[in-house]
């Protein structure tokens, strides 16, 4: 008596039609995944690039008239939270309330006439200039332009210090 097991015969019929339209099928839709991934991609450096470009990110404040802003003084704006301070030569700097140390709020203290910091006792100049450690840097400013008068600061932007580290003044 024969034991094996009788495969049943399947018959492999090339079915080379259909595989063939399969293929162009799966090669069809994997070109189209990447011309949609490679098409996303551009948009979205492109959409980067514009508002680097355009400046869309800026948000422009106006903080007031320089006649409203005694010399040798600080004002916070609440609206923009930043610092109008207005200097001896009747420059204008727009400071971040930020302390650079660990980015406390740094409160004006009008009696001291520094910016002290609650956090770890860092003080700052009305220029923004480190007078206390532990900051090691300045406080940052924003962009500001006097036009007729009146002062426009862009809190959307932070702005390069001079090379010696210190904020730019802006002179009325
Ligand atoms: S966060 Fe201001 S001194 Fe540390």
């Amino acid at each position: 008596m024969d034991n094996t097991l009788q495969r049943p015969q399947v018959e492999h019929a090339p079915d080379t039609g259909r595989r063939r339209f399969f293929n162009k099928l799966w090669a069809l839709l994997g070109s189209i995944a990447f011309l949609e991934l490679s098409w996303l991609s551009i948009s979205i450096l492109r959409s980067g690039k514009n508002k680097h470009e355009t400046g869309a990110q800026d948000a422009i404040i106006k903080a007031g008239n320089v006649e409203d802003f005694a010399i040798n003084s600080v004002t916070a704006n609440a609206r923009g939270q930043f610092y109008l301070a207005c200097l001896e030569d009747g420059s204008f700097l727009a400071l971040s309330r930020t302390c650079t140390h660990l980015g406390c709020s740094v409160p004006w203290d009008e009696e001291a006439h520094k910016f002290i910091c609650p956090c770890h006792g860092s003080s700052f100049s009305i220029t923004g200039e480190v007078l206390t450690p532990p900051a090691t840097r300045s406080l940052n400013s924003h962009p500001l332009r006097i036009e007729n008068g009146t002062i426009y600061v862009n809190t959307g932007r932070l702005e390069k210090p001079l090379q010696d580290g210190k904020p730019r003044p802006v002179k009325a």
